[in-house]
């Protein structure tokens, strides 16, 4: 028996291939089927409109046909295995049978088309394997035929009824509300566990009709004696019973043990009496009765008519809007029944992965086989949305690289259509829509009610003009979409990248965020994992994004922020680039001040709360979050945030506590409080640096990954040595590029670096204390004072070396010549007045003058990848900048450049591709 999740198998193809090429002989427990009925039908994807989508129209896809027909195949198909007895004699056999009872038509074709199947099922089960079958009473009895003829019919074991809706509305026949699943096992041993089902209301109210008048509890009478008399304590009279005399024997049922367990006869009476379970009747002669409560009713054995798993109705929780879509309740309890833990179900006709999702939860281990991308994608999407990485899987048949994609393309082009549309998080149209030139909508949040659209058109040909993206244009126009996706096979050429740049922009109403309105994205890009940049977007099949946690996100979103004290706003306020950074305060008390000043001076700029309860307090498992009174558990903490949105701050970081060298139970904890936070609320992560080692990272991103709500990683403590340092930069644009809405704070100018590898924002220190965090647990070296007032003088960002120097040291290096800095700030002052404490304030002043002068060519690249190029490019030039930088006499110190900024500078940016590559490698050589 492999381990829970080592044989998990997701493929996309025909089940037909993939079980006689893929699936060895004997290998699975348990096989559920549920094959399109043959019901004539075509079955689309109803993607339900959106909860919080209140203009998209219901769109939908076509997923799979139900429609059979005799053509040339079928009847080629039919000689092959029928008369050519490729199948099995019994099989073909039916096959034939049936041939002389029905036309060549619909359901002789459907019958054709299951056969080879079901007989390859019965190869890859195991000799104590069972197999369900589910269909319709259209379909059933020739089902049955055919299952007899590949199983044996000793090997039938029920016919279940489920009644999957209550009434039905048929002219002139009865209702149909029920379908049939032909339960077969491969032998005569077979697994096959005692589950029972609850009580329906119908036998409840029948057989529990007493009612306990002090505790209002239901109970039935069960007896406590049995017939025929006995001479030992249990025939002897009890409080002048005597039921020798009636012709019993006392006999205590099983279900008191808990009370009567060890005790002789009558001490065991005696007990039940005092717990009030003995029934005593009015009779003065009658024998008294034990009470069995309806909470203690164990239910009965599952049974073949099932009534009590309801269908899934319009608003189910579960409901994903596929086709056929049945209820995980249903496959939960087949397969309970009929496998155990680490066993092996297999359903290859695994439409929206029902049977997966029970498999999952139940501990099995699963094999899913679907022929529509649409529904592999949903399966995907779904064990991201309910298991994040705890479930592993091989994914197998669809694109993996380029050729893959191209393959597709070639084979099928409405397939690839729909794999390519899925990969960007939108929604496939159905044909029609696709012959307009959309085959896919995203959507992304306007605000927190209404959403925009995508429209995405996917050109799998080789022949594409620049005219295809101007026409995409139009269509973004006509249909009042906001923006466009352009999706093609090669290289876009110049005369492409022209009109797409010709199309302009847009600006997300939200925070002013501008995005290209065309964008233009290669298969090669999709399948390294390069995806466009567009707001954060809805996700399909109701995975859906906290709405409630858009606020913080958007207000965050693309901006670098100072992360400063409160008593510094007024100068701050002065030089921030409003659009594209704004204030992270620490601490509560000087919130209001604050936003009453950011009003004061009309200065549009989002404030950020940061209580920085992590500079005192360290996170446990039970309290990860303190305020100032002591810790935070959920309403306390919901309130707390409120009020600091109250008291002026736009979005509010979680109060948590330092999160300690390799604490996964806090992380996760942490972590956990995520769904139930306020809109405003971004969940601070306090970690220790070692998280950010090769050895942690893996970790980090697997527990991080899986939360929407936006994060702020803040890193404490210091890289112990430049190796280290070297592997930990290189780490955080791991965590940047591979965690979703994840900003990097109190950091330095590493927030550009990072922000240029995929993060949602960042903001740099002021001060280097405020760049730099101790552990609370951690006592700072003599000298490391933290209030940078003390210190001899302060850390000063030099624009042309894009590096801090102390103050002190920058003015030997000038040696007396006076440099001017002509920073928003300095304005033309000397580089060199830094020297000594009473100028901290001017340095932190300077520093942010800085900074922000780079972000509008810095930040206002809408993709990471243009980010990484201005971003190198700057630290290149500083790198370079060093050599010449000062007067350069033979007495001066040479200013060295750091190490950060020598990697920035260096190291190639990591891609989107190989931050998956890096971590897959990692998770592959972990595993050993
Ligand atoms: C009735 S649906 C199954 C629904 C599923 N039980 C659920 O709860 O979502 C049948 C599925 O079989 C898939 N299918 C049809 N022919 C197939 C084939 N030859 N190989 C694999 N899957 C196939 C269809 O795409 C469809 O998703």
């Amino acid at each position: 028996m492999a381990a829970q999740g080592e044989a998990n198998r997701l493929w996309f193809g025909d089940n037909l291939e993939i079980l006689q090429g893929s699936i060895a002989d004997e290998t699975v427990d348990l096989v559920y089927l549920d094959p399109p009925f043959n019901s004539s039908r075509s079955h689309n994807v109803i993607f339900e409109k959106h909860p919080d989508d209140f203009e998209a129209v219901a769109a939908q896809v076509k997923a799979f046909n139900d429609t059979w027909h005799w053509s040339p195949t079928t009847d080629y198909l039919y000689q092959k295995y029928a008369l050519a007895e490729e199948l099995p004699g019994p099989t073909a056999a039916a096959l034939r049978a049936l041939h002389g009872l029905l036309p060549e038509g619909d359901t002789m074709a459907y019958l054709v088309h299951i056969a080879p199947r079901l007989v390859e099922l019965r190869r890859v089960l195991k000799p104590t394997g069972s197999l369900y079958l589910h269909c319709d009473p259209t379909m059933s009895h020739y089902l049955k035929l055919l299952l007899d003829a590949v199983f044996g019919s000793g090997n039938f074991r029920n016919e279940i009824i489920w009644k999957r809706s209550s009434a039905h509305n048929s002219a002139k026949r009865y209702g149909p509300v029920h379908d049939v699943i032909l339960f077969y096992t491969r032998g005569r041993h077979y697994t096959w566990n005692r589950v029972t089902q609850p009580l329906s209301q119908e036998s409840a109210d029948q057989w529990y009709n007493n009612v306990e008048s002090d505790t209002g509890l239901r109970f039935k009478r069960a007896d406590l004696t049995a017939p025929g008399t006995r001479t030992g304590p249990s025939g002897e009279p009890w409080r002048g019973i005597n039921p020798t005399g009636k012709g019993r024997h006392w006999a205590i049922p099983g279900f008191v043990a808990d009370i009567t367990a060890g005790l002789s006869t009558s001490e065991a009476l005696d007990a039940l009496d005092s717990a009030g379970r003995i029934f005593w009747p009015r009779q003065a002669d009658g024998i008294p009765q034990v009470k069995r409560y309806l909470e203690e009713a164990a239910g009965i054995p599952a049974q073949d008519i099932i009534t009590d798993i309801r269908p899934l109705h319009n608003v189910a929780d579960e409901r994903i809007g596929y086709p056929t879509q049945k209820p995980v309740a249903l496959l939960e309890r087949l397969i309970a029944v009929s496998s155990g833990r680490g066993d092996l179900v297999l359903d290859p006709f695994c439409g929206c992965g029902t049977t997966i999702e029970a498999a999952q939860r139940l501990g099995r281990n699963w094999i899913g086989i679907d022929i529509t991308y649409v529904a592999i994608d949903i399966i995907v999407k779904r064990l991201r949305r309910n298991y994040g990485n705890s479930v592993s899987y091989q994914l197998n048949g669809s694109p993996q690289d380029i050729a893959g994609a191209y393959a597709l393309a070639e084979k099928d082009k409405f397939e690839f259509q729909t794999w390519a549309v899925t990969q960007l998080d939108a929604t496939p149209t159905e044909q029609r829509s696709r012959d307009k030139g959309v085959d896919g909508v995203a959507s992304f949040y306007l605000d927190r009610k209404t959403t925009g659209r995508v429209i995405i058109s996917v050109k799998g040909g080789t022949n594409v003009e620049p005219s295809d993206v101007r026409d995409l244009g139009g269509t973004v126009q006509a249909q009042q979409a906001q923006m466009g996706i352009f999706l093609m096979r090669g290289e876009p050429t110049a005369g492409i990248r022209d009109a797409a740049s010709h199309a302009g922009t847009y600006t997300w109403p939200f925070n002013g965020q501008v995005y290209p309105k065309i964008q233009v994205i290669t298969v090669a890009q999709l399948v390294n994992g390069i995806r466009p940049v567009l707001p954060p977007q809805v996700q399909p099949y109701g995975r859906r994004l906290n709405v409630r946690a858009l606020n913080a996100a958007a207000v965050l979103s693309g901006r670098v922020l100072a992360h400063s004290r409160p008593a510094d706003v007024e100068p701050l306020l002065a030089l921030l680039d409003a659009q594209r950074s704004g204030l992270v305060l620490t601490g509560t008390s000087g919130m209001r001040l604050a936003e009453s000043r950011r009003r004061a001076s009309g200065v549009e700029c989002p404030i950020i709360c940061d209580p920085a309860a992590y500079l005192t307090w360290v996170a446990t498992p039970q309290d990860p979050f303190r305020g100032s009174n002591g810790p935070l558990r959920e309403r306390a903490l919901d309130n707390f945030i409120k009020e600091t949105c109250r008291a002026g701050a736009h979005a509010v970081l979680t109060p948590t506590g330092y999160i300690g060298e390799s604490d996964i139970d806090t992380l996760e904890a942490v972590l956990r409080a995520a769904p139930g936070l306020n809109a405003e609320a971004v969940i601070s992560l306090p970690l220790d640096i070692t998280w950010a080692t090769s050895e942690w990272v893996d970790v980090l991103v697997d527990l991080a990954e899986p939360v929407l709500a936006p994060k702020a990683i803040m890193m404490t403590g210091l890289p112990r040595d430049p190796v280290s340092a070297k592997e930990i930069l290189a780490n955080l644009r791991l965590i940047a590029s591979r965690v979703p809405q994840v900003a990097f704070f109190r950091s330095g100018l590493g927030a550009l670096d990072l922000m240029a590898h995929g993060a949602l924002a960042g903001s740099i220190g002021t001060s280097s204390v405020m760049r730099r965090l101790i552990p609370p647990d951690i006592r700072r070296p003599p000298g490391d004072n933290p209030n940078e007032e003390d210190a001899a003088a302060p850390q000063v960002l030099v624009s042309d070396l894009v590096s801090y120097y102390p103050g002190d040291v920058l003015a030997a290096q000038l040696a007396g010549d006076a440099v001017p800095c002509w920073c928003r700030y300095c304005a033309g002052q000397s580089l060199g007045r830094f020297t000594g404490r009473v100028q901290w304030r001017d340095a932190r002043l300077h520093g942010l003058a800085i900074w922000t002068e780079w972000l509008p060519s810095l930040i206002s690249n809408a993709s990471p990848a243009e980010r990484q190029v201005t971003w190198t490019r700057l630290c290149q030039r500083g790198l370079e900048a060093h050599d010449r930088f000062g007067a350069g006499g033979d007495d001066v110190i040479r200013l060295m450049p750091d190490l950060p900024l020598m990697f920035w500078a260096r190291e190639a940016p990591l891609s989107p591709a190989g931050a998956v590559e890096l971590l897959r490698n990692r998770r592959r050589a972990a595993r050993g």
